[in-house]
Formats: structure tokens, sequence, C-alpha cells
């Protein structure tokens, strides 16, 4: 197994096939400095090539997920310097939305404790997003005299209904992870003490599927929300040429065989020999 990188911001973990990718300055509950931001670019440019690594899991240190950008560093620092302040700004957008959102493993957001501003878009990011039932979220841009810019306002757009959206925008008022979970801004929530446990579950599952099969589906899914139906049978057929051909496994005539002839394999209910 290849050993893991070490960032001054960001801090890497194995657990099996799983890599949690934490965001690490819990002095400052996370924020996101300019230098977190670079760090994290690099931690997701060697997680999605890492071979010992099938499933991602992004998260943060001492109990808390992100207080969003860093007030002082990414905002104030940057005010009278405009090239600063564009560089950060795109190192932010290339991890939070654009490499997580693309990453070829299937990515997880485990959240506890505060979720701030800058912070809800790699939760949406993420494929799958499991928090804490006393997890506290909050769209507080609005408090800053700022919107929820850096794409925020779009990806809460993309997850939550209008009226939630709206609301938790313009209000600024928090929620917790219990109702997270029941507006669908996450997967499920959890005790905190069943946090790592319940996103392990998960990554296990995920880890033990055909790796192409997953990457597939996700980009499937996450693009054909954007197409008319022409444009997604079109596509997908060409996705399931794509799949047929990568995968040197031959992993869906082998689970036929599994199935039809050998009779050693159920789907969810037997073991996928890869
Ligand atoms: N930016 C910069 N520093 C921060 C941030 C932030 N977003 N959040 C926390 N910190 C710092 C605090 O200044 C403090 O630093 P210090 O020890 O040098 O004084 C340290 O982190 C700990 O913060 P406390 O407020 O002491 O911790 P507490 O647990 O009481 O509260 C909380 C945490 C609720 C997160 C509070 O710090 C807070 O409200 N932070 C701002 C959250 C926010 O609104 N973020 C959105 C920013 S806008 C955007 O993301 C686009």
């Amino acid at each position: 197994m290849s050993n893991v990188p070490t960032y001054e911001n960001v801090k890497i973990e194995r657990d099996g096939a799983t890599t949690f990718v934490i965001l690490n300055r819990p002095e400052k509950r996370n924020a996101m400095s300019p230098a977190l931001h670079i760090d994290m670019c690099n931690a997701l440019d060697w997680v999605s090539e890492d071979d010992d690594t099938r499933v991602v899991v992004v998260t943060g240190a001492g109990g808390h997920f992100c207080a969003g950008q860093d007030l002082k560093l990414f905002f104030r620092a940057n005010e009278n310097d405009p090239k600063a302040m564009r560089k950060a700004g795109a190192d932010s957008q290339a991890w939070r939305w654009d490499k997580l959102s693309r990453c070829p493993k299937p990515t997880i957001a485990m959240v506890h404790g505060y979720c701030f501003g800058g912070g809800f878009t790699p939760v949406i990011a993420c494929d799958f997003a499991i928090a804490a039932d006393d997890a506290t979220f909050g769209l507080s841009e609005v408090n800053w005299g700022i919107i929820p810019g850096g794409l925020v306002a779009w990806c809460v757009t993309q997850i939550m209904n209008y009226r939630d959206a709206l609301y938790y925008s313009v209000t600024g008022e928090r929620f917790s992870g219990k109702e997270a979970a029941a507006m669908k801004f996450v997967n499920k929530s959890v005790p905190v003490a069943e946090l790592r446990d319940a996103v392990l579950a998960l990554a296990r599952n995920l880890e033990a599927k055909n790796p192409l099969t997953v990457r597939y589906t996700k980009e499937a899914i996450r693009s054909v929300r954007g197409f008319n139906q022409t444009q997604a049978l079109d596509y997908l057929d060409a996705k399931i040429d794509g799949l047929k051909f990568n995968d040197k496994s031959k992993g869906s005539s082998e689970a036929m065989k599994q199935f039809l002839d050998e009779k050693t394999f159920k789907p969810g209910l037997g073991e996928y020999k890869r």
C-alpha cells in the first residue's frame, strides 16, 4: 500500500480501501484559508489517482466539518488584492466543486459539528452525505453582508427545494443534521457516536462493487439531470458502450455467468466476485 502524502492543512487517513480526506484546522473550526484550498486541490488530485483508494470520505478534524471561508485569510486579507482574491476563489472552486463532483471514486461527506457557508459546497458535491443528528448547518452569508456566492446559491438549489433554499439563505437560520436528513439535504443522520460506523458501512458496500460500474453510474445520474429525454437516451447508450469497452474485467458478463450458469451470485444477496 502506498504512503499517504502530508499537507499543512489537510490530513489523510486510510481505513481499508476507504480514504478520509480531512480538513485540518480544528483550532479555527476548519475555516477554509487560501492555503487550505491549495492543499485540498492537491489532496483530491492524489486520492483520485491512488490505486489503494476505492472510496473517498471528506470530513473535518476536531469534531466539526467546516466553518466556511476563513473570514480573515480568505476575505479580509485579499480585500485590496484582486489577483490574490481571484486565485483563492479559483482554488476554492476547483476542489469544492470541480474536483469533488468529478472524482472518479465514490465520495461521502461525513458531517459533524458546524457546517457553514462555503462549507455547503463540498457536502453537495459529494455523491453521498451522512450527518450527525446534532450537526449544525447554516447558510450564514447573509449575516456577513454577502450572498451565497462561489456557487453556493447554485449548489443549494440543486439539492434543496426552492422554499428551503430561499428560507435558509435569506434568514441565515441554522438547521440540524436531523432536519437536514428530513429535507434530504443529506442521505441520513445518525447519533454522533455512530457517525463513523455509518459512513464506513456505506463505504464498505461501495468498496465491494465493480469500481468502473460505480463510476459510470454516478456520472450518468449526475449528467442526465440537465438533459432532455432524447439527449439522455443517446448519452446513456454511449455510456453503456463506454463501460463495456473500458471494463477489462468484463464485470457484466461475469455477473450474468455467476447468476445464470454457476448459481454463485445473486445481486444484493451474494458475493460479487471480481
Ligand atoms: N473564519 C475565520 N475564523 C473563524 C471562522 C471563519 N469562518 N470560524 C471560526 N473561526 C475562528 C474564530 O475566530 C476563533 O479563532 P481565535 O481562536 O483565534 O479567536 C476560532 O475559529 C474558534 O472559533 P470560536 O468562535 O471561538 O468557536 P465556537 O465553537 O464558539 O464557534 C462557530 C464556532 C459557530 C463556527 C463560530 O466561530 C462562527 O460563527 N464562525 C463563523 C461561521 C460562518 O458564518 N462562516 C461562514 C463564512 S462566509 C462564507 O463561508 C462564504
